[in-house]
C-alpha cells in the first residue's frame, strides 16, 4: 500500500478558478460539426439544425467556452464562405483534413449554437492563407453594432446584435510543417503583433491569443515562443499550449502520469514568456491558453485522413474511442491545469463531439458519453472559489518517461461562500492502492459531502452507444473522518473527487 498525507489550508490560495478552464474545441473535422453538433432532419434536431441530445450532454459535461473553427482547418478557411443564404454557399476543399467543406455551418450558426449552449466563443483567425485584412474584417462582421459593410451583411444574414467575441486566436499551430502557411517564428511573431494591433484599434480590450509551439517535444520548443514573444509581446495577452497523450508500447506507468508533462511544459513557457518580460523590463504577464488538450491515439488508423481523389464530407476521422485509464488520465490533467491557474487561465479540450471527444454521435442516431466526460463534467461543477496549494508528501513511483513521481497526485478548490472543500486525487500506480490522509488546517472539517472515484479496475473497458457506462463514477465508502481530517483509500490507476464541507 502506498501512502500519501495531503494538507489543505484555505489561506494558501493560487488564484480563483478560472471557469474558462473547463473550455473545449469544435474544428470542421470529421464529424464534429457535421453529425456532431449539426445534423438537420436527426430526431432531436432544432429549427437551427443543432442535435438536442448532443446540447443536453454539452451541458451536462459543464463546458463554458468552446474554440471555432480550427485547428488545422482554419488556415485554409474563408470565413465569408459560412455566411449568407445557405443556397449561395460554396462548397471548398479543406486542405488540412482532405474533405469536402460544404459550409453549410459557418460562423452565424456557431454563433447561435454557443449560445443555446450557454458558453463563450473562442475564434480563431486564419493567419495560414490569410492576414491581418480578413481578420479584421471577421472582426468587424462579428463585432462591430452596425452601420458598416460588413456588419450590416451580418445584420442582412438575421443577426441585428454584434456577437461581442472576445477571445482570438492568431492562427493556429503556425510552427507546423503540416500547416498550411507555417511560419518562422519572426515573421509569424511579427504578423501576430501586427494583427493584434490592428484588432485593437477597433476593440483594444480584445483578449489576443498568440500560438505558442505545437507541443512540447517540437524541435521549435523553446525557441519560438521566445522569438514570438520578443515580436509580439506587447500585444498579445495569452500564448497557446497544445498536448495530446497516449501510451507509448505498454508503458502506462507514464501514461498514467501524464501530468507531469503537462506541469513541466506549463512551467518552461511561463519561464520563458517572464524571461521575455524581464528583458523588456514590462511589468505584464503573459497568460497561457492550453487551448487543444486531450488523450489521442495518433497512431490510430481512423485518423489518417482520406488522400488522393477523394475529398468526402465529414468522414469519421479522429474518432478514438476511450477507455477507463483514459478517463483517469484526463482526470490527473485536469489537476495540472487546476494547479496552474495563476498562469494558465483558458484552456480547451480537443474536442467536444466524435473527433477525440467526450460525446460520440451516430448519425440519425443516439448520443452518448465516453469514458473521459465523467471526470471532466465533475471537474468542471464542482471545482469552484479558489484553487488551493495543496502540500503533498508521501510514496513516489518510477516511471520511464518522468522518472520519479509521486504516486498520489491532488489539488484542491474551497469555495468560500458555500464553504465547500473539493479535492480531485489520482492514483498513478497501476498494482498498489493509496492511502491517502487529507489534513484541512486554517478552517474547521464538519463533513464529507460526496466521495467519489472512477477506474481502479477494467482498465481497458470501453463504453458503447448501448452502455454500460464503464467510468461513470461510484461512490468511494472508504472516505471516513478520522480526527480533524478525512482518511480514503485510493484503487489502483484511479481518479477520486472529495467533497467536504467547511467552516
Ligand atoms: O485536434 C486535432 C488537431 O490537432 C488540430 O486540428 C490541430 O491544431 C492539432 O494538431
Amino acid at each position: 500500500m502506498n501512502t500519501a498525507r495531503l494538507i489543505l489550508d484555505p489561506r494558501r490560495r493560487v488564484a480563483p478558478v478560472p471557469r474558462r478552464l473547463f473550455g473545449s474545441f469544435v474544428e470542421h473535422l470529421g464529424r464534429c460539426v457535421y453529425t456532431g453538433i449539426y445534423e438537420p432532419g436527426h430526431p432531436t434536431a432544432d429549427a437551427d439544425g443543432f442535435r438536442g441530445d448532443v446540447l443536453a450532454l454539452v451541458r451536462e459535461l459543464g463546458v463554458t467556452t468552446i474554440r471555432y473553427p480550427g485547428g488545422n482547418f482554419v488556415s485554409s478557411y474563408r470565413w465569408e464562405d459560412g455566411v449568407g443564404p445557405l443556397d449561395q454557399r460554396p462548397a471548398r476543399l479543406d486542405l488540412a483534413w482532405h474533405s469536402l467543406e460544404t459550409n453549410a455551418f459557418g460562423l452565424d450558426e456557431f454563433a447561435r449554437w454557443v449560445d443555446k449552449a450557454d458558453v463563450e466563443p473562442i475564434m480563431a483567425l486564419n493567419l495560414g492563407t490569410r492576414g491581418t485584412a480578413e481578420a479584421v474584417e471577421l472582426l468587424e462582421y462579428a463585432n462591430h453594432r452596425g452601420g458598416s459593410h460588413l456588419a450590416d451583411r451580418r445584420r442582412d444574414n438575421g443577426a441585428a446584435d454584434p456577437y461581442g467575441i472576445r477571445l482570438w486566436c492568431l492562427g493556429n499551430e503556425m510552427d507546423g510543417p503540416w500547416q498550411v502557411g507555417a511560419r518562422t517564428a519572426a515573421e509569424y511573431g511579427r504578423l501576430a503583433a501586427q494583427t493584434a494591433k490592428a484588432m485593437r484599434r477597433f476593440d483594444p480590450t480584445l483578449e489576443l491569443i498568440a500560438c505558442g509551439s505545437s507541443h512540447f517535444g517540437m524541435p521549435t520548443f523553446g525557441t519560438w515562443e521566445r522569438d514570438v514573444l520578443t515580436e509580439a509581446y506587447d500585444d498579445i495577452d495569452l500564448i497557446s499550449l497544445h498536448a495530446y497523450y497516449q501510451p507509448v508500447g505498454d508503458d502506462l506507468p507514464s501514461f498514467l502520469a501524464s501530468a507531469e508533462d503537462m506541469d513541466r511544459y506549463i512551467d518552461a513557457v511561463t519561464a520563458i514568456a517572464d524571461s521575455v518580460g524581464a528583458i523588456r523590463r514590462s511589468t505584464k504577464k503573459i497568460m497561457i491558453a492550453f487551448d487543444e488538450w486531450n488523450v489521442w491515439y495518433q497512431s490510430a488508423a481512423p485518423s489518417t485522413p482520406p488522400s488522393g481523389e477523394d475529398w468526402p464530407v465529414a468522414p469519421p476521422l479522429l474518432e478514438d474511442h476511450y477507455s477507463v485509464a483514459d478517463a483517469v488520465v484526463v482526470g490527473g490533467l485536469l489537476i495540472s491545469l487546476l494547479r496552474h491557474s495563476d498562469r494558465v487561465t483558458a484552456a480547451c479540450q480537443a474536442q467536444l463531439v466524435n473527433v477525440i471527444a467526450p460525446i460520440m454521435t451516430e448519425p440519425g442516431g443516439s448520443a452518448w458519453r465516453q469514458t473521459i466526460f465523467h471526470p471532466f463534467a465533475r471537474t468542471a461543477r464542482h471545482a469552484r472559489g479558489t484553487v488551493l496549494d495543496v502540500l503533498r508528501a508521501g510514496s513516489t513511483t518510477s516511471t520511464e518517461r518522468y522518472g520519479e513521481v509521486d504516486a498520489v497526485d491532488a489539488v484542491s478548490t474551497w469555495d468560500e461562500s458555500s464553504g465547500e472543500m473539493t479535492v480531485f486525487l489520482v492514483n498513478r500506480v497501476l498494482a498498489t492502492p493509496a492511502e491517502v490522509t487529507v489534513d484541512v488546517s486554517g478552517a474547521q472539517l464538519a463533513a464529507i459531502i460526496e466521495c467519489v472515484t472512477v477506474g481502479g479496475a477494467d482498465l481497458d473497458a470501453r463504453n458503447t452507444p448501448d452502455g454500460p457506462d464503464h467510468a461513470a463514477p461510484r461512490p468511494n465508502e472508504t472516505a471516513h473522518r478520522a480526527g480533524a481530517g478525512v482518511r480514503l483509500t485510493l484503487p489502483p490507476a484511479s481518479w477520486t473527487m472529495l467533497r467536504l464541507q467547511a467552516t
